[in-house]
């Protein structure tokens, strides 16, 4: 049933990803299109809460789909998960007439779109983080830029590495998934790639590398995800020591955050903004929106988190509880398929890192 929403609320959550302006461009341009006004609330949560926010004109979204970051700006807020600061960002919504909320970040931001939906104001959620550790869909905003901004750099590396007969060990971003250092150890032609979802053999890869440097292999990149423990720095001064290669470390950090948004990710936030505008107007509510294949979806969003809790092996006691055998069965299954695919690009990048 089409709702006859006024005005809708936008908020940009959690760590910042490139692609999040243009999602905000799409929200606006799509709801001002069906005639619902848009709020830009700015610093996600803490904004709500304290009220910071303006009402968007199309104008207000000129120029920014080619920008980084995001100019509604982002914040954590632990205040918002309390009582008391969940009941002020449900009166701010009264107040400011906002009937509902496109909420764009990680499965934090998702939780607290949950609780705002309970508590009487739909929510959608548009899943926006570099590290595409959200399960329920196949890529995440910001994903693709932050991949082809290592890239870029680690092929900067590779060039002085080559001069200088070195290898780089390149830690890259992520939180606990490999999808980043994975997808873009493999596209740099990595010797090797360490992941936290998989047992490293660091006796193999060395011996690899010595056996290519005998060859006259002069490079040597090492990708390291940031969720995998002890292989920072120190796996830089073993390889060196091991190998008799000098070995330098490299941080990249925030500064894949950041730039401007990649064609796809461009493409992906338009698509997604456009369909929460058109979900919310549709009457739904706790949905976050995916992408499979070339498909944009949606699930429930209390679906999804229990789906990202069963993958990284963090379900609690009774969290399933209510769920029918078809509902488990298909939550394993999407968990064995983004195992299954991570598993396959972590045997090719094996095979073709000998
Ligand atoms: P992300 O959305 O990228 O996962 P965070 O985990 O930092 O980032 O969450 C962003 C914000 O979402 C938090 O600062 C908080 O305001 C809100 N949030 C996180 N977890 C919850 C929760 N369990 N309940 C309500 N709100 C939450
Ligand atoms: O979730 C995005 C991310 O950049 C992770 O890759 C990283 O672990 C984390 O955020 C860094 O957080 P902060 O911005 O608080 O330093």
């Amino acid at each position: 049933m089409r709702k006859s929403f006024k005005r809708i609320g936008i908020l940009t959550s959690g760590g910042d990803a490139p692609g999040m302006n243009a999602d905000i461009r799409s929200v606006t341009r799509t709801a001002i299109l069906r005639n619902v006004e848009v709020m830009g609330i700015y610093r996600g949560y803490r904004g709500l809460i304290e009220g910071d926010m303006k009402l968007f004109s199309v104008r207000d979204v000129s120029n920014i789909v080619n920008h980084g970051g995001t100019i509604l700006f982002s914040d954590r807020c632990p205040e918002f998960k309390t009582e008391e600061g969940m009941k002020k960002a449900v009166d701010m919504c009264i107040n400011n007439k906002i009937d509902g909320i496109v909420a764009i970040g990680g499965d934090g931001t998702f939780r607290g779109a949950t609780d705002l939906t309970c508590r009487g104001v739909p929510c959608i959620g548009i899943p926006a983080t570099i590290d595409n550790d959200i399960t329920s869909t196949d890529y995440s905003i910001g994903f693709d830029t932050a991949m082809n901004t290592v890239v870029e750099m680690v092929d900067r590396l590779r060039d002085t590495c080559e001069s200088h007969a070195r290898c780089s060990v390149v830690e890259v971003m992520g939180r606990n998934a490999g999808d980043i250092a994975l997808q873009t150890g493999i596209a740099t032609g990595a010797s090797a790639i360490v992941i936290a979802e998989f047992p490293f053999d660091e006796d193999e890869a060395i011996q690899n590398m010595i056996k290519s440097k005998q060859t006259g292999k002069r490079n040597f990149i090492v990708i390291v995800a940031e969720g995998a423990p002890n292989y920072g720095e120190d796996l830089a001064v073993r390889i060196e020591k091991r190998t008799g290669i000098e070995t330098r470390f490299a941080r990249l950090a925030h500064v894949v955050r950041g730039g401007p948004p990649s064609l796809r990710d461009r493409l992906l936030a338009s698509k997604m903004g456009a369909a929460a505008v058109d979900a919310l107007l549709d009457g739904n509510s706790n949905l976050v929106i995916c992408e499979s294949g070339d498909e944009i979806h949606f699930m429930d969003i209390d679906f999804a988190l229990k789906l990202d809790r069963m993958y990284k092996g963090n379900l609690a006691e009774g969290d399933l509880k209510g769920y029918n055998e078809d509902q488990i069965r298909k939550l394993k299954d999407m968990c064995n398929r983004k195992r299954r695919s991570l598993e396959k690009l972590y045997t090719l990048s094996k095979e073709i890192s000998q």
